[in-house]
């Protein structure tokens, strides 16, 4: 396969707050426990927070979203876990089609589609399509992404690219291997929030975070709130983002 550089995103950092935020959706299960129910029960209850928070970018100012709704990992949860949140990605993407479309939400999924049913994959693609002319907001759900993943895939192209004669090895840098990821038309992210308490990064956009500020919050992903967003990516515009620099 071709590096993909059609679309490539400017790499200027925000003058104000973020324009890319990426979020890692945690806590589903424990909400649900919280309250006596099955962990699937706080998933759909998760399912329903994403349209407040994407429905929220344009008037925070936040361009791109993108959030982890399944890794590479998760395939470790329980078969009936599994099965219930590949349902509710059916549902979902079903249900939600027509109004991300309204809204005016480009939707693009990344990681390896490869493991995932072919019902699944044909909502995501069509999905994919009905929003392509959309330019509101850019929503990226990250669906059997892990990022080591991601980065051995890409390595793997890169490699048939070298051996195709397609690219000279010696041209290979900064700028090349990106080009080759998942995100590559995505800008990196200068956000990163986390739910539940955890301060981990759980193999979430590896490499496209090497700059990004991490936000830790307590909160439970079914019980995250738009003003809870706002006021993290207001809190972002008034962080000094050196990028190995110094101040100016
Ligand atoms: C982590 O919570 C959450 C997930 C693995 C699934 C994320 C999915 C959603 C928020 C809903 C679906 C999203 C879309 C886009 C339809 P956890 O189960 O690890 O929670 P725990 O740490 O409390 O057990």
């Amino acid at each position: 396969m071709k590096p993909q550089t059609i679309e490539t995103a400017s790499t200027e950092p925000p003058s104000g707050g973020p324009r890319h935020v990426a979020i890692i959706m945690d806590g589903n299960g424990r909400w649900a426990t919280q309250r006596g129910r099955p962990r699937l029960f706080g998933h759909h209850a998760g399912a329903k927070r994403v349209r407040e928070v994407v429905e929220s970018c344009p008037e925070i100012g936040v361009e791109y979203l993108t959030i982890f709704a399944f890794s590479t990992e998760n395939w470790k949860r329980t078969q009936v876990e599994v099965a219930g949140l590949m349902s509710l990605f059916r549902r979902y993407i079903t249900k939600e089609t027509r109004s991300l479309s309204e809204f005016g939400a480009r939707v693009r999924f990344i990681g390896d589609r490869v493991r995932l049913d072919n019902k699944l994959v044909k909502l995501m693609t069509e999905l994919e399509a009905a929003t392509a002319h959309n330019t509101r907001v850019n929503l990226t759900i990250a669906l059997n992404y892990g990022g080591r993943d991601e980065v051995a895939r890409a390595t793997k192209r890169l490699a048939q690219d070298v051996a195709t004669g397609k690219l000279d090895p010696a041209d290979v840098d900064e700028e090349t291997l990106p080009k080759y990821l998942d995100t590559y038309v995505l800008p990196d992210p200068d956000l990163v929030i986390r739910t539940s308490g955890e301060a981990r990064i759980s193999n979430f956009l590896l490499w496209q975070s090497a700059y990004a500020e991490y936000e830790f919050i307590d909160t439970l992903w079914p019980d995250f709130t738009k003003e809870e967003f706002g006021r993290l990516c207001a809190s972002y515009g008034v962080r000094d983002r050196r990028f190995g620099g110094v101040k100016k």
